[in-house]
């Protein structure tokens, strides 16, 4: 007995019993995208570029419903997100629920709009685990990429009170050329901070991103040094500060398993309540996605267009099919390969197998090179000129 409520138990699937091996997984974790409003603007969100309006986002009752329908489907972990997703007066009584079902539950915040008391609340309706954004390590840039003034001493503050109502705390630093000089000094923060995870995720580029490649690519030689950066920190503070690196997929050789294979072991919840395979893939937009305001989260699971069209290996063009690697990676990134290739069934560009990723290595050293900083906020304005 593993303790999990008979709702946890990754081998059943509402009422039928099945063997997770021969299907193609259960969802173990969703990240629930409250709303997309948030007072930062970072040019590399992953949110889609048409954002949601308040007034389309789900209501507490719809949010409680998908909740329960998660913890009968199988789903262990909720990640709380936006846009901000302390915006939602209601995010107390979800996390309340989500803890009453049986969730684990996790917040992730920029951390500039909590207080104290709210900490606490949060803490006492069941929440296990918080984890703060940094976009740089002086006020100079943190300001700078999120469009936001004097943010770095509140989500300073943050991470206090995360320990103080004895949550564990995840520091976050997307980081890109022009952060990465501060990376040494983003590191002293997280243990400062009292971190016991700091996540160095270089930028994935699709979305907002995309938008701002030019202004957001490091060189290959900035590539190295982080790499080496955050080597000698894990060496050096192992057992204090764990470290997930996670590198840009244009200097890769070989793909991402991005989500953990399409449709596997992850879902998306849109504010307005769809169901996505990854928070991106809204930017393939030949797609189109059920939602929880018409269809149950176990139909759409099951049986979504979305959900099923990547599923798997069957779906897999050559040099996919036939590589070794089929059932590791899961042919990669989607919504890349849509991005680079404006095919989202092609070979991840990422992988060294593809016929574009010498021409996308070649994309990010010349973009790095060219140095051109200035990019597009990612915010409601912005977001209505591109449509
Ligand atoms: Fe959508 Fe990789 S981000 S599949």
């Amino acid at each position: 007995d593993d303790g999990l409520p008979a709702a946890h138990d990754p081998f059943r699937i509402v009422g039928k019993a099945v063997d997770a091996r021969n299907t193609y997984g259960l969802p173990l974790a969703v990240l629930a995208e409250l709303t997309h409003r948030c007072p930062l603007q970072c040019g590399y969100c992953s949110n889609p570029i048409q954002l949601e309006q308040a007034s389309r986002e789900m209501t507490t009752e719809q949010w409680v419903s998908a909740m329960t329908q998660m913890a009968d489907l199988g789903v262990l972990q909720i990640h709380f997100s936006g846009g901000e997703p302390t915006v939602r007066k209601d995010l107390e009584a979800l996390v309340q629920h989500a803890s009453e079902v049986g969730l684990y539950s996790n917040l992730i915040t920029s951390g500039v709009m909590m207080t104290r008391d709210r900490m606490f609340r949060l803490a006492d309706a069941g929440l296990s685990h918080v984890q703060v954004s940094i976009q740089g390590a002086t006020g100079q840039m943190s300001d700078l990429i999120g469009g936001f003034k004097n943010a770095l001493p509140r989500k300073h503050d943050t991470a206090t009170w995360t320990l103080e109502a004895g949550l564990a705390l995840t520091v976050n630093a997307v980081v890109h050329r022009q952060n990465l000089p501060e990376l040494p000094q983003i590191i002293e923060k997280a243990l400062e901070w009292g971190a016991s995870r700091l996540e160095v995720a270089n930028v994935q580029y699709y979305g907002w991103a995309l938008k701002n490649r030019q202004a957001l690519m490091p060189s290959f030689a900035q590539l190295e040094e982080t790499t080496q950066i955050v080597e000698e920190a894990r060496a050096r503070l192992k057992g204090v500060l764990e470290i997930d690196y996670v590198i840009p997929d244009y200097y890769a050789a070989r793909p991402k398993q991005c989500m953990g294979g399409w449709g596997r072991q992850f879902f998306n919840i849109s504010p307005s309540g769809h169901v996505l395979p990854c928070h991106a893939a809204e930017t393939i937009t030949e797609l189109r996605f059920d939602s929880l305001k018409e269809r149950s989260l176990e139909w759409i699971w099951h049986n979504s267009d979305a959900m099923n069209c990547y599923r798997g290996t069957d779906w897999m063009p050559e040099p996919c099919k036939s590589c070794a690697f089929k059932e590791i990676d899961f042919g990669g990134c989607r919504c890349q390969a849509y991005a680079l290739a404006k095919d989202a069934g092609a070979t991840d560009p990422a992988c060294a197998k593809s016929p574009l990723h010498d021409s996308i290595f070649r994309t990010a050293l010349g973009e790095a090179a060219a140095k051109e900083d200035a990019f597009l906020y990612r915010n409601f304005a912005n977001a209505r000129l591109d449509g």
